[in-house]
């Protein structure tokens, strides 16, 4: 964030949200009014609303809307006698769902450390069904989910929609984590889902709505490790399923047994419904889990990592773009004096560089981020595009300044030369991985230390052309742009 707002900007924001500010006893004195007037779903949608968006964001309150929560329940055949948890209920989304597909009422448990999701969820399963719980209870299921483990207490069902990265103290996280074993992946979500499958039964079902990035951030690669040793049912992307929340909503349906590698998981984005291999998940960096390509392109990404190759992980230095933290104070849009040009993102194109359109105040001394000035001024760099779905980068030879759309990598001996390394990061078929793989609008440094370099092909060929490059890869391209694995 600092990267791309510059500090004025983030302090302005900062203080935003400190002015909507939340007075959490008026929410609750009003509550009653609420569960008066409105019911079912509704009760839920009216207290969202009555929440300010930083207590909102705090807690992570974004209640699951109905069409998702009945989709996740899809294919699991439920019996009576089954126990439900939701381990942070919200409105009771889940909770009443659970009942409507068959669990008995007094089989559905609930917690959430907001009393007044407690109160709405108790009083939405007596009006529908009649029952007054004691099982909905305020409690923070990461230190509840102990306890439970602690009594051998299990559940065959725990469906939720998890607080995304809400903020605890890392402490707290560290201790978490290593009573449920997420390693590294420290996020709510992990914690949430670890915990969950240590009270799961075996033969039990768990289904989490999760943010994208679970998928195939690295953040999170200890915990899909973990979830690769389970049987994986479905993978869902529901899209942008929360309004005000630009992260897509995706979810996770796992049954608790241990995967064997020709299980079948339902992949289900964008309309397409693929049937993938566990196994073809395997073989990805980082066991990111890319649902959203086909078995023939998970065939294709085997490929390119089959061939012999090296990363930029420890074989390249890395360097930002500078952060002037005022561009209309130290920035022109024409030459002046005492300026000097600078590249933005959008000025690296695929067919080379723009003429300069930015001029930047000689003087960075006062600027709020600049990489080491040898690492722009060195005779041989890439610069590339950081906000972009596609890698577009740009051979530097002339020593050229970078704005914070744009950053630069400095190869370290990987026995190809930095326009060669160009030109691979460029080619049609390392653009179509980067998209099948990571999926994303920024091109981060620790995506690209994942991509396979390709550098022996220059020992076979001086020049670099997409088809020779296919032919070395054994891949074709078909009349249809879509690539299939040679025979
Ligand atoms: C994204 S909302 C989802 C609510 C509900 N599961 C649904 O899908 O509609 C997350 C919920 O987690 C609750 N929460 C946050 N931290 C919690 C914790 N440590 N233990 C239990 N609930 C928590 C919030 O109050 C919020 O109701």
């Amino acid at each position: 964030m600092s990267q791309v707002a510059g500090k004025e900007k983030l302090n302005a924001r900062a203080n935003k949200l400190l002015k909507d500010d939340h007075d959490h006893k008026e929410v609750s004195d009003k509550l009653s009014l609420l569960i008066e007037k409105f019911n079912g779903e509704q009760i839920g949608i009216e207290y969202e609303s009555s929440l300010a968006d930083s207590y909102r964001n705090k807690e992570g309150i974004y209640y699951t809307p109905s069409w998702v929560v009945k989709d996740m329940f899809k294919n699991i055949k439920i019996n009576p006698d089954y126990k439900f948890l939701d381990p942070c209920c919200g409105s009771g989304n889940f909770v009443i769902e659970a009942i409507r597909q068959g669990v008995a009422p007094e089989n559905v448990y609930g917690f959430d450390v907001d009393e007044n999701a407690v109160v709405i969820t108790k009083q939405r399963i007596k009006d529908e069904f009649g029952f007054d719980t004691n099982n909905v209870k305020v409690g923070d299921f990461l230190q509840e989910a102990h306890k439970l483990k602690t009594e051998k207490i299990t559940y065959d069902l725990i469906f939720t929609n998890p607080p995304w990265g809400k903020k605890i103290e890392k402490s707290a996280r560290e201790k978490y984590s290593s009573l449920y074993s997420c390693g590294n992946s420290l996020d709510t979500t992990s914690l949430f889902l670890a915990a969950s499958l240590s009270i799961l039964k075996i033969n039990g079902f768990l289904g989490f709505l999760i943010q994208e990035a679970f998928f195939n951030i690295t953040t999170f690669e200890d915990i899909r490790k973990r979830v690769l040793a389970k049987k994986i049912l479905r993978f869902v992307d529901y899209g942008k399923a929360f309004k005000g929340l630009v992260t897509k909503a995706q979810a996770i349906v796992i049954e608790n047994n241990a995967s064997d590698p020709q299980n079948i998981i339902e992949c289900c984005s964008e309309n397409n419904v693929f049937n993938r291999t566990l196994d073809s998940f395997k073989e990805n960096p980082k066991h990111i889990f890319n649902f959203w390509t086909n078995e023939t392109e998970a065939k294709i990404i085997n490929q390119l990592y089959s061939i012999k190759h090296i990363t930029l992980k420890d074989k390249a230095n890395w360097a930002l773009g500078i952060v002037t933290g005022n561009n209309d104070r130290f920035c022109s849009n024409e030459p002046k004096d005492d300026y000097v040009p600078i590249y933005k993102g959008s000025d690296i194109t695929k067919s080379g560089l723009k003429e300069p359109s930015t001029f930047i105040f000689s003087d960075f001394s006062n600027f709020q981020q600049v990489a080491p000035i040898e690492m722009y001024h060195s005779k041989e760099k890439l610069i590339y595009k950081f906000i972009s779905s596609d890698l577009c980068f740009y051979f530097d030879t002339k020593q050229r300044y970078i704005l914070n759309s744009a950053n630069l990598l400095i190869p370290l001996n990987i026995g190809i030369s930095a326009e060669q390394l160009t030109m691979l990061l460029n080619s049609e078929i390392i653009n179509w991985l980067f998209k099948k793989l990571f999926s994303t609008h920024k091109v981060l440094r620790s995506d690209l230390e994942l991509l396979p370099i390709h550098h022996e092909y220059f020992s076979f060929h001086q020049e670099f052309t997409e088809t020779d490059y296919l032919n070395y890869l054994q891949i074709i391209k078909t009349s249809n742009g879509t690539y299939r694995v040679k025979d």
